[in-house]
């Protein structure tokens, strides 16, 4: 049908009799000349209709945005001022001969060129919405980041294997999507949230070396960087431990960067603790490229008459920390008043502050409603750990440890922003010696911070069951820019210290045998040493290409709400299907009260 791709014409063809096919992106009537850019997935090029070419002419004139055409004729250079640097094929044209519609297309929803459309319509109509050039090469980098990934993998001796779809559920935190069994009454499946398991069981078989391009589910709340359905390259490994993964993860890591975009990452990625980053940044993934850190002051503002903060620094699982903003002396009233709503929405209860406007001068060199309440001798101290010069302001965040965490270290980011602070580039780092479990205040139990898979570094079960606020899991999350790109673990291989960790978290004998039996029961029957991580592919891809959602890197996405607006998805089912599926639908409460 046709002999090139549209964006391949260039100057090396001038002279040649082409055949081209695509979509009809524009067409302008210039005195007599018609001038159609017919577009493709490599890009678009000029074809020119002249009236001396009766037939084909006539049916130029009558070509509407979004034709499909195919177009026969010869390389041209553009006349002199007329080229186009901005596109590949601006040096030349198309002398079109000859032009068939290959079907016409309707008045589009919305045009390709258009930038302000609602996200619905656009979901909606996702076909046409992928034909714009900046999803367009999204789709395209996504494809190009899973090949590199399946090569490097491939030449690592790894495998690709399948898992199953129709499945158990899997505990990684999120509520499950369960499908209905129809050959066994009121039994569902659950969709996996990760192919965990099924990984480690491959471990067992001896496979070795496993990775999968594949989708987890996970029925939770929505934001910017997370889909119900989502991709990640899941990985596992025998005979590995933390040092070994992280760094062929890594290399794999620095080969997708320099291969997909060109970009060349540190050799190491450097390592924090997570202690160390909830510390300093308040997160566990930090965002290196914003340089700001939150200080501890607790010790400080013990000594102090200010009741909030010298409360705060006396009761255990809370903390008061200050963040220098350099340059903040120059914020007006009315921007702190903003930022301190600001951090009311992350919890906070005040944003005290100080402005350092002459630091050798204490105390009337200081603009605050609390440097009252301190000596000068905590002030002074205060600066010098801080760092802060005259003209700074720094501010404070005294609570509950997570609610000033929450706070302060999301302030921190938005003020690497707000005051253009933000390094260009890319910043890896490893998190690394997680807790192994999380106090879960609400239900006054333990939580795995990672999952229940994930080893402990003491491998002693007593150990870990005498202390486990204190145990340290040989967990790794892989961080970049302030997105966690990947996640892992090397896993627990030993039936004792496994169920130690299930009865840690409350699940008793009798629910480790209904949910985890099987593998419970896999350890026995000899069990590698093992370890793995899964990498989001969404999220990847998202920061690679700088979108602002994830959904502009996924083909068919739900809304926010876990809707399809092109398929209507979800929907409802028939009776006879409910019927073979063993279910009845609860009425609504007024309607069943009626019958
Ligand atoms: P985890 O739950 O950390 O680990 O997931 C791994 C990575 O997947 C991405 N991710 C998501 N991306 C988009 N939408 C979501 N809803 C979403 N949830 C997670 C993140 C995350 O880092 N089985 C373990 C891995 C292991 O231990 O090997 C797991 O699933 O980028
Ligand atoms: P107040 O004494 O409540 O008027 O607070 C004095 C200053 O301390 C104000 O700037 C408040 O925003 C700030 N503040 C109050 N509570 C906190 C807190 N928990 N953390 C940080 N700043 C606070």
């Amino acid at each position: 049908m046709r002999t090139h791709y549209c964006g391949e014409v260039n100057a090396s063809h001038v002279d040649q009799t082409v055949t081209l096919c695509g979509w009809a992106h524009h067409r302008r009537d210039h005195g007599g000349v018609i001038f159609i850019d017919l577009r493709d997935r490599a890009g678009r090029v000029q074809a020119v209709f002249d009236p001396d070419t009766r037939e084909a002419f006539t049916v130029a004139e009558k070509v509407r945005h979004e034709f499909v055409l195919r177009i026969t004729g010869a390389v041209r250079r553009r006349p002199p001022g007329t080229e186009n640097p901005s596109i590949a094929t601006g040096e030349i044209e198309v002398l079109g001969k000859e032009i068939e519609v290959l079907n016409p297309a309707d008045a589009l929803p919305f045009q390709i060129d258009e930038d302000v459309i609602g996200e619905e319509l656009r979901l909606k109509y996702r076909y046409i919405d992928l034909r714009r050039e900046h999803m367009k090469n999204n789709l395209l980098l996504r494809a190009k980041v899973a090949r590199i990934m399946r090569r490097f993998l491939d030449g690592h001796g790894f495998n690709e294997f399948e898992t199953p779809m129709l499945t158990k559920a899997t505990p990684e935190g999120a509520r499950d999507y369960l499908v209905p069994s129809r050959t066994h009454e009121g039994k569902f499946f659950a969709l996996p949230q990760s192919p965990q398991l099924f990984k480690q069981l491959l471990m067992m078989s001896g496979m070795d070396r496993y990775y999968q391009i594949t989708r987890c589910f996970r029925d939770e709340d929505l934001r910017a960087d997370r889909q119900p359905e989502f991709t990640q390259l899941d990985i596992e490994t025998s005979f590995l431990d933390v040092p070994g993964i992280t760094a062929l993860m890594e290399e794999l890591i620095r080969t997708l960067f320099r291969e997909a975009i060109e970009v060349a990452l540190p050799q190491p990625f450097p390592r924090m603790s997570h202690a160390e980053a909830v510390a300093r940044y308040g997160t566990d993934r930090p965002d290196l490229r914003v340089p700001l850190e939150l200080v501890e002051v607790a010790d400080l503002m013990q000594r102090t008459d200010f009741k909030v903060f010298a409360a705060a620094a006396t009761t255990p699982g809370h903390r008061v920390t200050a963040l220098r903003v350099p340059r903040g002396g120059e914020m007006s009233r009315k921007q702190i008043d903003d930022y301190t709503a600001w951090v009311g929405n992350h919890g906070a209860k005040g944003l005290a502050y100080i402005k350092v406007n002459d630091k050798a001068n204490l105390p009337e060199g200081l603009q605050s409603p609390i440097v009252k309440f301190m000596s000068n001798l905590v002030l002074k101290e205060l600066i010098e750990r801080t760092g802060a010069e005259n003209g700074d302001l720094i501010f404070f965040g005294a609570d509950k440890a997570r609610v000033v965490n929450d706070a302060l270290g999301n302030l921190r980011v938005k003020l690497g922003h707000d005051l253009g602070l933000i390094e260009h580039g890319w910043k890896p780092l490893w998190v690394v010696d997680f807790p192994m479990f999380e106090w879960n205040e609400d239900e006054e139990r333990w939580d795995a911070m990672h999952h229940p898979f994930t080893s402990p570094r003491n491998l002693d079960p007593a150990v870990l069951a005498a202390s486990p606020g204190t145990a340290i899991a040989k967990a790794y999350d892989m961080v970049i820019n302030g997105s966690e790109i990947g996640g892992g673990s090397v896993r627990i291989h030993h039936q004792r210290l496994q169920q130690t960790v299930f009865e840690l978290l409350g699940i008793g004998e009798a629910a480790q045998q209904e949910k985890f039996g099987f593998l419970i029961e896999a350890f026995r029957y000899g069990c590698p040493p093992h370890g793995g991580i899964a990498f989001g592919l969404d999220r990847i891809v998202m920061l690679m290409a700088g979108a602002g959602s994830i959904r502009d890197v996924i083909a068919f996405p739900k809304t926010q709400t876990a809707a399809c607006p092109l398929t209507g998805a979800p929907s409802e089912a028939s009776e006879q299907a409910l019927r073979e599926l063993h279910i009845r639908l609860r009425k609504p409460a007024g309607e069943a009260a009626r019958g």
